[in-house]
């Protein structure tokens, strides 16, 4: 999907942690005195003022995440995969394995290879496209390319056999739970019926294209594509760019972020003509590709790869560095903007000083527009009005550039978006666009329930839905369990932390899962799920982190960073972690050095110990005499605490019957859960009192 990144698996990008959160009034305040300090070549409150002039007119519109449409029913064919074999059949698939991988991705292949190093071998990949896709190696440039990202994907698919593991072309309609026999059925589009003890939904966390939700888009007569459905038909050409078939065709994009921004160059080089529909401007730094150094790769010795990712995901996220081994537009800004002079026991000073380096750092960005665009008035609409972590920054060589094109315009709608569609093509501030090709570079599906951004849903314990559970917005243990979905991980960036690298994030959350699930294996444990207190803890903290951001984003122009300038409880909650990407690995790097699994309801197999799964399908268990000694405990006696010292075992002088009302004040779905359990015994007592 990507065609840029640095030289580590997958490469830049997404939403920055530790963001600057600022009092307006105090940053007004003082920015004014510090202004004072030195002289600036702008005024920091008029500056201030046009932001939130900017960020208002957008606001105006009052339209929220509402304003785009989803892509059901009449829509539905702008979610078709084009690159997939046509006609593609098999007879369905009924089978059992340790482990469903739902996804393809980058996040999909690094869960596999950790369930590998973990001696767990047995486990299914259920894509719906037709190969695997993205990651990065030694790539020839600092930023790979999507071809390049492509053939390291299937190196990596091919290196550790997960061709022989996958089902492509092949959807996931649901995962259900059945108490009864402790898995998981994966229902699929083609009828497949796969049977796991564990599940793991990686579909990725920019998947499912947005639309504006725009009047004609049904009517319009010429081609018309999102840009993650590339229609190479209509365009010619291949991942490299070469879109020859554009030559004689009038072409439109609508939407200038981050993806409009890799566009935008391939499309002014063919096109005849090329309007670019733009409502608000992307920050456009350098970008600085070049070829990798083959003497400088030669001279990397092993261990490289993780101190460079180690040392980006730092600076990234505010850390000092010695070295910046990246050194990128990056940790560039990010150096800029989180450390320079802050003194951080004084907040509001610090604040004040990020606000400035801000406004620096934007018109610097601004005077790039001017210096590169030739004409005045096109260079004024491509500057962006708001603070450089607003919305996700750009970096390009080409990008301003092709707007000194003859064949190509800049339609900017000043916040205000196109107003429709038409048979002929696209009205924008009043005026019909005749267009042959429309893409849309509107973005994906992130604010949004869970089921929908993946066309699928799981069922968990007494067929609870993630939508219902997650209906205020989710509630999980470090973003990869919820309660009443046991053995089930989510990769995701919902509740875990966030960082340009993404991948890197990713990595650490495949060595997590694979960590509890090849100690499940190895501790006779039927179940895992978090307790509620772990999780309504954990969802405390998340709720927190981004109040503390909150104050920043308001002033935001609106974006799916501040869920389209409307926050909202269920956006606090489907947050990231707000502390940062490092603070987040080391919370699960001491949380599995513990060992003691803590925050989980663990349920054991019943002693003899039964046991349908094996660590590695080559190996028998190994299961040791201290670990079967701990097996004491059964289904039916369910270990919700299994730390000495907690309060299960601090109340084991008090009798049975005060301990489970205690339970009942504090813990009503426990009780649930129980009865649920228990539900024959209970109905039979309930029909011997007459109740
Ligand atoms: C245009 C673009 C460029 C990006 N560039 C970068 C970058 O340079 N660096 C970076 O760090 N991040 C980048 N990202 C973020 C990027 O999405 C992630 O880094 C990376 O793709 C995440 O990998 P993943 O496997 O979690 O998700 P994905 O790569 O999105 O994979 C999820 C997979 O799940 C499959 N799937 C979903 N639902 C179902 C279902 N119901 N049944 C079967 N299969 C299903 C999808 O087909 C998909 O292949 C970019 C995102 C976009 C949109
Ligand atoms: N190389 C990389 O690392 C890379 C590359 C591409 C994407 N990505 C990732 O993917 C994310 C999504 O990027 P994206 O560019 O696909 O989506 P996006 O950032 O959500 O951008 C969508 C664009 O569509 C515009 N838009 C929406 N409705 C419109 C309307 N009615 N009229 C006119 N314009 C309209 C938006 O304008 P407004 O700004 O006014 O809302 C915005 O410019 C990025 O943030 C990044 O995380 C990464």
């Amino acid at each position: 999907m990507a065609t840029e990144g640095p030289v580590v698996p997958a490469s830049v990008a997404e939403v920055p942690i530790t963001l600057p959160h600022l009092e307006k009034s105090l940053v007004d305040i003082k920015t004014g005195e510090i202004s004072q300090e030195e002289t600036l070549p702008f005024d920091p409150v008029t500056l201030k003022e046009k932001y939130l002039a900017e960020r208002d007119k957008r606001l105006a519109r009052d339209q929220g995440v509402e304003q785009y449409v989803l892509l059901d029913d009449h829509l539905s064919q702008y979610l078709k995969d084009p690159w997939v074999e046509p006609g593609f059949t098999r007879d369905p698939i009924e089978e059992e394995t340790d482990v469903v991988i739902l996804g393809g991705g980058y996040g999909a292949q690094v869960v596999a290879v950790r369930l590998i190093e973990q001696g767990v071998n047995n486990f299914k990949l259920i894509e719906k496209a037709g190969d695997f896709g993205e990651v990065g190696f030694m790539p020839t440039e600092k930023y790979a390319r999507a071809k390049e990202l492509l053939k390291h994907s299937r190196i990596i698919g091919e290196k550790y056999d997960l061709y022989s593991r996958a089902l492509f072309q092949t959807e996931v309609k649901d995962m259900r739970w059945n108490e009864e026999e402790g898995k998981w059925t994966t229902h699929t589009a083609r009828g497949d019926k796969i049977k796991s003890r564990f599940v793991i939904p990686a579909a990725g966390p920019l998947h499912r294209p947005k639309f504006p939700g725009l009047v004609g888009i049904e009517e319009f007569q010429g081609h018309s594509f999102h840009s993650s459905r590339w229609d190479f038909n209509c365009t010619g050409g291949d991942p490299d760019g070469n879109l020859d078939k554009l030559k004689d065709k009038r072409v439109g994009i609508i939407g200038t972020g981050a993806t409009a921004v890799q566009i935008v160059p391939h499309l002014g080089e063919w096109a005849k003509q090329l309007y670019v529909f733009q409502r608000t401007p992307s920050s456009i730094d350098l970008r600085g590709n070049r070829p990798t150094d083959e003497e400088w790769a030669k001279s990397l010795e092993k261990g490289w790869q993780k101190k460079r990712m180690d040392n980006f995901d730092s600076i990234v996220n505010g850390g000092f560095e010695i070295e910046d081994m990246v050194a990128d537009g990056w940790t560039d800004i990010i150096r800029e903007l989180l450390t320079a002079a802050i003194d951080p026991n004084n907040p509001v000073e610090a604040a004040a000083k990020r606000q400035l380096a801000d406004f620096k750092k934007m018109e610097q960005i601004r005077a790039r527009t001017d210096e590169i665009v030739k004409n005045k008035e096109t260079a004024d609409g491509l500057k962006p009005w708001y603070n450089q972590f607003c919305k996700r920054p750009c970096f390009h060589d080409e990008y301003l550039q092709t707007f000194n094109r003859p064949n190509v315009k800049l339609v900017d709608t000043r916040g205000q978006g196109v107003d429709r569609i038409t048979q002929n093509g696209v009205v924008a501030n009043g005026e019909e666009y005749e267009i042959d090709c429309l893409i849309y570079a509107t973005g994906f599906e992130l604010a949004n329930e869970w089921a929908h951004k993946t066309g699928m849903e799981i069922y968990g314990r007494n067929g609870i839905t993630t939508t219902e559970k997650w209906k205020d917005g989710a509630m999980t243990l470090h973003g990869w369990g919820s309660r009443h979905f046991p053995n089930c991980f989510w990769v995701q960036i919902v509740q875990a932390a966030l960082t340009p690298n993404f991948m890197h994030v990713t990595n650490e959350q495949a060595i997590h899962y694979a960590y509890i699930i090849s100690e499940c294996l190895k501790r006779n444990i039927r179940t895992i799920e978090p307790t509620q207190e772990a999780e309504e803890g954990w969802t405390d903290t998340i709720v927190k982190g981004t109040a503390l951001r909150m104050d920043f984003f308001k002033e935001c122009t609106p974006g799916y960073y501040n869920n389209e300038g409307k926050p909202s409880k269920v956006g606090a909650r489907n947050a990231t972690y707000g502390y940062g990407s490092p603070a987040f690995i080391k919370i699960l790097t001491e949380w599995r050095a513990a060992g003691d699994l803590a925050g989980l309801d663990i349920r054991f197999f019943p002693v003899p110990s039964a046991q349908p799964v094996s660590k590695d399908t080559n190996t028998t268990e190994t299961t040791t005499k201290s670990e079967k000694s701990a097996q004491v405990e059964t289904e039916s006696q369910p270990r919700v605490n299994p730390n000495p010292g907690t309060p299960a075992s601090r109340s084991e002088n008090k009798s049975i019957v005060q301990r489970y009302s205690d339970l009942q004040a504090k813990h009503q779905t426990e009780i649930n859960d129980l009865v649920w359990r228990h539900k024959g015994e209970i109905e039979r007592l309930l029909r011997k009192h007459d109740v």
